[in-house]
C-alpha cells in the first residue's frame, strides 16, 4: 500500500533529456531533483516504487549536431547518454533504470502503439505542404528551416514553431525561409508530403472527465492542459527524416520517413520499464503491472514546456491502446533562470548566452548534498526561480551548516566526549525536554505532508526547522555549561538531542543521501534501501527512540562550509561562460 491507499504501488518518471546537450541545473530543478526526492521518500517508506528515465535520441536536434560536427548521430547519441548517465548518477538521481530510445527494444513498443492506434481509427494520413530544398534535395523538417516569425517577426524561428515568442505555426506561413543545413542555405520551396496525424480531437471527452478528476494538480499544469483540451487538433506524428523509429506501415509513402519524436519519447518511458523487467527479473510479463494495473500511481515529473505531452498527448495515446493507466499527477515545474550578477536582473539560461551552469561543471566544485540543497529550497516550483551564487553560499551555509550540519556535530561531539561514545541515559524530563521529544514526530509527519503533496521547498524547509528547534534548544540547556556542574542533566540533554539526530538522519535521506548515509553510520542506524518490491518502514523509523547505550562513532562534519572567496571566483568563472 502507499500513503494513499488506492494505489499499491508507484511509478515515477522523469522527462527524457535530449541527448544531444549537457545536463544544466535548469533540467535539475525541474524534472530530475524533485522525482528522485519523492523517489527516496517512498522507498524509505518501504513503498513499491519503480523510477524509470533515459535519454530522448531521436529528432532532428540530434541530426543536425551530427551534421554540424561531421560525425554521425550516433556518435552524438553515445556522448551525451554517458555524459547524462554520469550527471545523474553523480548527483544521485536513482534511477531504477536510465534507458535509451535508440534501444531496439524501443522501436517495439513504439510501432505497438502506433499500430494499435492505427487499428482504432485514431490515426490519419494527410498531404500537407512543406519546405524542400532542391539544393540538398530533401524537406526541411522542423530546424532544418529557418525564417521570420509569423506572429513575433523574431528572424531565427524554426519550420513550425518560434524559440522566441513560442508560437506554434504552419510550414507555409513562415516568412522568408531558408534552408538551415550546413553549406545549404537556399531558399526552399513548397511541396507536397503525406504524413501521419493522431486524431486528438477522438479523446477530447475522455481527456476532459480525466483532468476534471484531478482538481488537486497545479494550477499551472491544469491551465495549459485544460488549454490544449479545449482546442484539440489532429497532430502530425511522422517527419522527413532517416533518424526515428520506422513507421509501422507499408506502403510507398513512408519513405524517407520515420516517426516523430515527441510521439516515440514519452514510449521510452515504457519501453525502459520493459527493460528494467527484463534485467532485474529475466521476466519481461513483470513491466505490466506498473502500466496496466489500476493499482499503479503514475506521477511524471517535467519542466512546463513538457506539459501538453504529458497532460495531453502522451494521456491520449494512452487511452488508444485501451488498458494502460493514466497519470494520478503530472508535476510540472517552472523554469530555474539564472542571476547576473553585473545586470541584477535575472535571464533565462540559455547556450548562446553562455551562462548555463551544466551537472558535470558545479559537481568538479561543489558536494552533491551542497546543490541539491540549493535546488530544492529554491525549487522554481509556482514560479520561475534564479540560480544565484550568493543566494547559494547564504543559504546552504547558513542553513543546512549551521542550523543543521551544525547541531548535528555539536551535539554528537559532546555526547561522544563526556558519554563513553554511547547514547546516554536521560534523568527526569523535564517541559523543555518533553516539548522537543514530542515536537519530534509532528514535524516528522510534517516533512512527509508536504512530502506527499509534491511541496518539495516546503518539505525542506519544515526539515530545517527540526534543527533550528533543537538549536534553540540546545543553547537553553547549555549543555557545555552544565557538564561542570550536574552531570544528570547534561546527560538528559544530549539524550534529547540524540533523538533529534536521530529524526534528522531519516528524515534527511530523501535530500540528502550522502550526508545521511554517513550519519547513519555514526549512530548504528540502518536507513532501509527499498525499492521495486517495497521494504521496511525507514521514514517512521524516525520516529523511534535511540536507546540509552547505543553505541555513537566520532562525528563527521556532515555539511562542510562554502567558501566565500571560492564562490566569488566560481562565479567569475560562469560569468566568463566557463561553466558550460
Ligand atoms: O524537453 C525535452 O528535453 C524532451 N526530450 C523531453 C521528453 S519527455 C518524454 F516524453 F520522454
Ligand atoms: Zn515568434
Amino acid at each position: 500500500m502507499t500513503t494513499d491507499k488506492r494505489f499499491e504501488r508507484t511509478l515515477v518518471t522523469s522527462a527524457l533529456p535530449y541527448a544531444n546537450g549537457h545536463i544544466h541545473l535548469g533540467h535539475i530543478a525541474g524534472a530530475y531533483l524533485p522525482a528522485d526526492i519523492y523517489v527516496r521518500y517512498k522507498r524509505l517508506r518501504g513503498e513499491r516504487v519503480l523510477y524509470v528515465g533515459g535519454s530522448d535520441e531521436y529528432g532532428v536536434p540530434i541530426t543536425l549536431t551530427a551534421l554540424k560536427e561531421g560525425v554521425t548521430p550516433q556518435d552524438v547519441i553515445d556522448r551525451y547518454h554517458n555524459a547524462h548517465a554520469a550527471a545523474f548518477a553523480a548527483l544521485g538521481i536513482s534511477y531504477d533504470i536510465y534507458g535509451r530510445t535508440s534501444w531496439p527494444l524501443h522501436i517495439d513498443t513504439t510501432q505497438a502503439f502506433f499500430s494499435k492506434l492505427n487499428e482504432g481509427g485514431y490515426v490519419e494520413k494527410q498531404t500537407m505542404e512543406l519546405w524542400y530544398s532542391e539544393q540538398s534535395q530533401r524537406f526541411l523538417p522542423d530546424r532544418y528551416v529557418k525564417g521570420t516569425c509569423p506572429k513575433c517577426g523574431f528572424e531565427d524561428a524554426s519550420g513550425d514553431e518560434c524559440e522566441n515568442c513560442g508560437a506554434q505555426y504552419s510550414a507555409q506561413e513562415l516568412k522568408s525561409p531558408r534552408a538551415n543545413i550546413p553549406g545549404d542555405n537556399s531558399t526552399p520551396v513548397l511541396r507536397d508530403s503525406a504524413h501521419w496525424f493522431l486524431r486528438l480531437p477522438a479523446f477530447a471527452d475522455a481527456l476532459k472527465t480525466w483532468l476534471d478528476s484531478h482538481p488537486e494538480w497545479r494550477a499551472n499544469v491544469r491551465g495549459i492542459a485544460y488549454g490544449w483540451v479545449n482546442d484539440l487538433r489532429a497532430r502530425c506524428i511522422t517527419r522527413d527524416t532517416d533518424w526515428g523509429v520506422p513507421i509501422p506501415l507499408e506502403c510507398e509513402d513512408i519513405a524517407g520517413k520515420r516517426i516523430y519524436v515527441w510521439f516515440d519519447a514519452p514510449i521510452g518511458y515504457v519501453t525502459n520499464t520493459r527493460q528494467w523487467a527484463i534485467d532485474t527479473y529475466g521476466d519481461e510479463s513483470r513491466w505490466l503491472e506498473w502500466w496496466k494495473d489500476t493499482g499503479t500511481r503514475l506521477i511524471h515529473f517535467i519542466g512546463k514546456d513538457n506539459v501538453p505531452f504529458h497532460a495531453v498527448i502522451f494521456p491520449a495515446m494512452l487511452l488508444g491502446q485501451g488498458d494502460y493507466v493514466l497519470a494520478d499527477n503530472v508535476i510540472g515545474n517552472e523554469y530555474l533562470n539564472v542571476f547576473n550578477r553585473e545586470t541584477g536582473k535575472s535571464e533565462k539560461g540559455s547556450k548562446s548566452r553562455g551562462n548555463m551552469i551544466t551537472v558535470r561543471w558545479m559537481l568538479s566544485k561543489v558536494s552533491p548534498d551542497a546543490l541539491r540543497y540549493y535546488l530544492c529550497a529554491n525549487a522554481p516550483e509556482t514560479k520561475d526561480a534564479a540560480f544565484d551564487w550568493d543566494e547559494f553560499a547564504a543559504r546552504y551555509n547558513g542553513e543546512l551548516c549551521d542550523v543543521v550540519g551544525n547541531f548535528v556535530h555539536r551535539s554528537l561531539t559532546m555526547t561522544v566526549k563526556n558519554f563513553d561514545n554511547q547514547v546516554p541515559t536521560p534523568g527526569p524530563l523535564d517541559d523543555d525536554d518533553n516539548a522537543l521529544l514530542a515536537f519530534l514526530p509532528q514535524q516528522v509527519d510534517a516533512v512527509a505532508e508536504a512530502l506527499d503533496t509534491f511541496h518539495f521547498r516546503l518539505a525542506v524547509e519544515r526539515f530545517i526547522e527540526i534543527g533550528r528547534r533543537a538549536n534553540q534548544y540546545f543553547d537553553t540547556k547549555a549543555p557545555w555549561v552544565t557538564r561542570k556542574t550536574d552531570l544528570e542533566r547534561t546527560a538528559t540533554t544530549l539524550y534529547v538531542c540524540c533523538q533529534v539526530v536521530r529524526a534528522l538522519c531519516n528524515t534527511s535521506a530523501p535530500f540528502f543521501p550522502n550526508a545521511a548515509a554517513v550519519l547513519a553510520d555514526v549512530i548504528g542506524v540502518t536507513l532501509p534501501k527499498g525499492g521495486p518490491d517495497g521494504g521496511p518502514d525507514g521514514w517512521n523509523a524516525a520516529k523511534e527512540l535511540l536507546p540509552s547505550g547505543a553505541p555513537l562513532k566520532q562525528p563527521v562534519v556532515l555539511f562542510p562550509k562554502l567558501d566565500k572567496d571560492q564562490i566569488a571566483e566560481w562565479a567569475e568563472a560562469h560569468a566568463r561562460g566557463e561553466a558550460q
